[in-house]
């Protein structure tokens, strides 16, 4: 069985949306991964289709009911295959990393629960394991386009995806060296009274990967002090990478 993700949605027609195209969409139709968007609606009990109501306490917006967000649950569960991590979407939860997108993608699936309104029923929450996931700190009007994101981020290394730039799926920015990429030049060597950095027209592969390696370094250093500092823990506990002792 590919890996299959599961989303629970309000919006189901967002869905495969940008992860139809390009190569995520190819890899679809080509079987390496499967989709599908259950319209939690769908898993309301009454004559009117209730997915919300008001917060108990008061306050402004609404909830999703716990009912109905189990039942729904229940549902992309039975899909199959089992052991799908259950995560819901929230600016509350852990920050996504590359690191645990590489945990996910090596697994059997996901299974999204993409909240609306103020949130969802904290009980359900609880009761089905979630993982509680954010892709990063700002607020979104609901779930969807962050479950895009992380489907995308790991349907690129499921095997086959990235076809000839497999190689570097892994080499490129917040890879396993924890490093942002270099910079890219391609064709005309001189543009606008510009010119490429001249070690990339040298032919000299060694100095070429010298220099792309301090560039990472650079640009890390500049942009992301955190991510730099967290890879001189890790260089300290490898013993230093490339002979370089971990720098301050
Ligand atoms: N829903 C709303 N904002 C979000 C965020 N930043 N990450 C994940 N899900 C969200």
């Amino acid at each position: 069985m590919s890996w299959r993700a599961t989303v629970l949605t309000l919006f189901p027609e967002m869905f495969p949306g940008p992860l139809g195209h390009s190569l995520a969409g190819r890899a679809l139709r080509e079987g390496r991964w499967a989709l599908s968007a259950l319209d939690i609606r769908g898993f309301a009990a009454d004559r009117h289709r209730t997915v919300d109501d008001a917060p108990f306490g008061g306050g402004p917006g609404m909830v999703m009911r716990p009912d109905v967000v189990d039942a729904a649950c229940a549902a992309a569960l039975a899909e199959g295959p089992a052991e799908r991590p259950l995560i819901y979407l929230t600016p509350r939860g852990r920050l996504l990393d590359q690191a645990l997108v590489r945990d996910l993608a090596a697994g059997p699936g996901l299974i999204l629960l993409c909240g609306r309104y103020e949130g969802v029923d904290q009980r359900v929450v609880e009761a089905r394991g979630m993982i509680e996931l954010s892709i990063g700190d700002y607020v979104l009007s609901g779930g969807e386009p962050a479950a895009l994101v992380l489907l995308d981020a790991c349907v690129r290394l499921l095997p086959g995806v990235m076809g000839a730039g497999a190689a570097s799926a892994e080499e490129e920015s917040h890879g396993a060296a924890g490093l942002l990429e270099y910079p890219h030049y391609t064709r005309p060597a001189e543009w606008q009274g510009r010119r490429v950095p001249e070690v990339l027209l040298s032919g000299h592969h060694a100095e070429v990967a010298r220099w792309r390696r301090a560039e990472s370094e650079r640009i890390t250093r500049e942009r992301r002090p955190d991510l730099w500092s967290r890879r001189d823990r890790n260089d300290a506990a490898e013993g230093g990478i490339a002979g370089h002792p971990a720098a301050a």
